[in-house]
């Protein structure tokens, strides 16, 4: 954009998935369909976080393969390395030394206080690790090293955003610099951030759900068919317009997310009139998500076989993230007073 003779530099983008397991709807339109929408307009930067998946202590020696998986599956769904810089989070050791400097300003309290760490806590007792206590602060410095605005996430990233905001905020008012800008999570163009459902009635899709109430976009058809038609539903509306419960609302939430706006609109007038038959809602929701996801889930297999042309958007990704995360790590030393 030119104002004045002065070029104006393109909003920066940053945002990252965990290699653990394969990717599901939840990721798809909580993040990387934004990615995919972002990559037309601004200067982006993509990665997968194999770092972050450390604290959940992946088999040894299985972190790449799971990384480039990930990565077949970016590109499988139409994040285009001609657009955006598409990397390994443990290729920038920056990042890691970020982290460092981030942590020294970084306080128990404030880290323990946060959802995801406790919800961590109560599920894995016995692997509180200081790596989950400080995720926050390793995804502050993920995004604030390429100077990023804007981070497309699903709504379960909020509070750890808001953390990145004061993380940038606390070591620019520290070392007296105006270096990091202050991120904002972004969902959906229009609406706000997206949380897509389990299956099993509560909750959002993920890997901790379980993989029966998550549909994964390598799924078969036939293995989508059976985990939508087990999807669990109540007894039916005993009166007009009734509030839908729970899992019912979830079922017409999947619906909206892969499925034409007028089928939607049809159950939910058999539903607002008591004539809805779930059995006809879930089938033809099982339908809609298999022709959502077949295409993908074969586009993943093209893009997985062929391993050299992973490795050189793998290569050539981790050469432009470096560049720009070299030169916030020489700005970020000088502010602290280090030699560069
Ligand atoms: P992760 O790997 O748990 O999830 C990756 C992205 O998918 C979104 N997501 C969902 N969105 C809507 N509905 C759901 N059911 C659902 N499940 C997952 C997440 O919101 C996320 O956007 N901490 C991050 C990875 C990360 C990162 C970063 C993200 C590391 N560094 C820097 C942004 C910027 C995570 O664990 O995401």
């Amino acid at each position: 954009m030119e104002q004045q003779g002065i070029t104006k530099a393109k909003d920066i983008v940053c945002s990252g998935i965990r290699p653990t397991g394969n990717l599901h709807l939840g990721n798809y339109f909580g993040a990387l369909r934004n990615f995919v929408a972002m990559q037309e307009q601004y200067d982006c930067f993509f990665f997968v976080a194999d770092y972050h998946s450390l604290t959940t202590h992946p088999a040894p020696g299985s972190i790449y393969t799971d990384a480039r998986r990930i990565m077949a599956q970016y590109l499988a769904c139409g994040v285009d390395p001609e657009k955006a810089t598409l990397y390994l989070q443990s290729d920038l050791p920056e990042t890691a030394e970020l982290y460092l400097f981030l942590n020294m300003n970084a306080y128990l309290g404030e880290l323990e206080r946060v959802t995801s760490f406790k919800d961590k806590v109560r599920s894995q007792p016995n692997n509180v690790n200081a790596g989950l206590l400080t995720y926050p602060t390793l995804m502050a410095a993920d995004i604030i090293i390429h100077k990023a605005t804007r981070v497309p996430v699903g709504k379960d990233q909020e509070q750890h955003l808001e953390m990145t905001r004061t993380f940038a905020q606390r070591f620019n008012s520290m070392y007296h610099t105006d270096l990091f800008p202050l991120p904002q999570a972004m969902g959906a163009p229009t609406g706000g951030l997206v949380k897509i459902p389990a299956l099993n009635g509560s909750g959002k899709m993920g890997k901790s759900e379980g993989e029966a109430s998550t549909v994964f976009l390598t799924d078969e058809p036939d293995v989508i068919r059976k985990k939508v038609m087990k999807a669990k539903t109540d007894s039916g509306p005993t009166e007009p317009n009734q509030q839908k419960p729970e899992e019912i609302e979830n079922l017409f939430n999947l619906m909206r997310a892969v499925s034409a706006p007028d089928t939607v609109q049809h159950f939910d007038t058999l539903y607002n009139s008591c004539q809805i038959r779930y059995g006809d809602l879930k089938k033809q929701l099982a339908e809609d998500m298999v022709a959502f996801v077949e295409p993908l889930r074969q586009r993943i297999l093209e893009f997985e076989a062929d391993e050299p042309r992973l490795r050189r958007i793998i290569d050539a990704g981790r050469d432009k993230a470096r560049a720009s995360a070299v030169k916030t790590l020489a700005e970020v030393r000088a502010a602290i007073g280090y030699r560069n």
